[in-house]
């Protein structure tokens, strides 16, 4: 059965984003980005995968990514992962770009996905999202960063309910960036 993997960048006190939805205080260079380049080449958006050097990369491990409408709205134009299947959790979307399905019922979503042949699902994010998918993630992929930024958006933003992960793998940077799997 394909898996859903919430794989994503975080502060050390775990926020995905400041509060106006800032991300460019996440650095991405170096020895760490490389790793992430080589493991995950198809989670660069479709725009940014020439410059990167990964437009003649095949997917690793994902071949659909989901989005919460606001992280969708982050992209800097209407289909940003053009190469997956895009599909965006939404109640007020109307119109998106004909390559992107919209869905106001995530957990229905996910079931299905996981039943159909295919690579993992790859939950983007943001935190609203990731809260209401909690119970359906199979798995966590965290790119901690060394850095502290007081408040923003959390990497789950939804009502308190402690859940344990197993650590499954962890990767070092002299950076102090950390990418981290846990399983459920
Ligand atoms: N660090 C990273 O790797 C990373 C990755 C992804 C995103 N981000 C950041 O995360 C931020 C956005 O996160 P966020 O938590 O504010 O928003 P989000 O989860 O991306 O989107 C929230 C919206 O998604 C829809 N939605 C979510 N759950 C739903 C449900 N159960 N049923 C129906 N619709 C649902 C709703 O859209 P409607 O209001 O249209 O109904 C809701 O307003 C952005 O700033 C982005 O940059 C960071």
């Amino acid at each position: 059965m394909r898996k859903l993997t919430y794989y994503v960048a975080a502060t050390l006190d775990g926020y995905i984003a400041g509060p106006g939805g800032q991300f460019d205080f996440f650095p991405f260079e170096g020895e760490g980005a490389a790793a992430i380049l080589a493991q995950f080449p198809e989670t660069m958006p479709t725009a940014a995968r020439g410059p990167l050097g990964v437009a003649g990369r095949a997917a690793e491990r994902f071949d659909t990514v989901i989005m919460g409408r606001a992280t969708y709205e982050v992209g800097s134009t209407a289909s940003p992962y053009a190469h997956l299947r895009q599909y965006v959790v939404s109640s007020t979307l109307s119109s998106p770009d004909p390559q992107v399905t919209v869905t106001a019922d995530p957990e229905a979503l996910v079931r299905q996905l996981k039943q159909e042949d295919g690579m993992g699902i790859w939950l983007c994010g943001g935190g609203k999202l990731a809260s209401a998918l909690r119970d359906e993630i199979d798995e966590l992929i965290i790119k901690r960063h060394p850095i502290v930024i007081g408040s923003g958006i959390p990497m789950f933003d939804g009502p308190f309910t402690p859940g344990h992960f197993t650590p499954a793998g962890s990767q070092a940077f002299g950076s102090g960036l950390t990418i981290t799997t846990y399983t459920r």
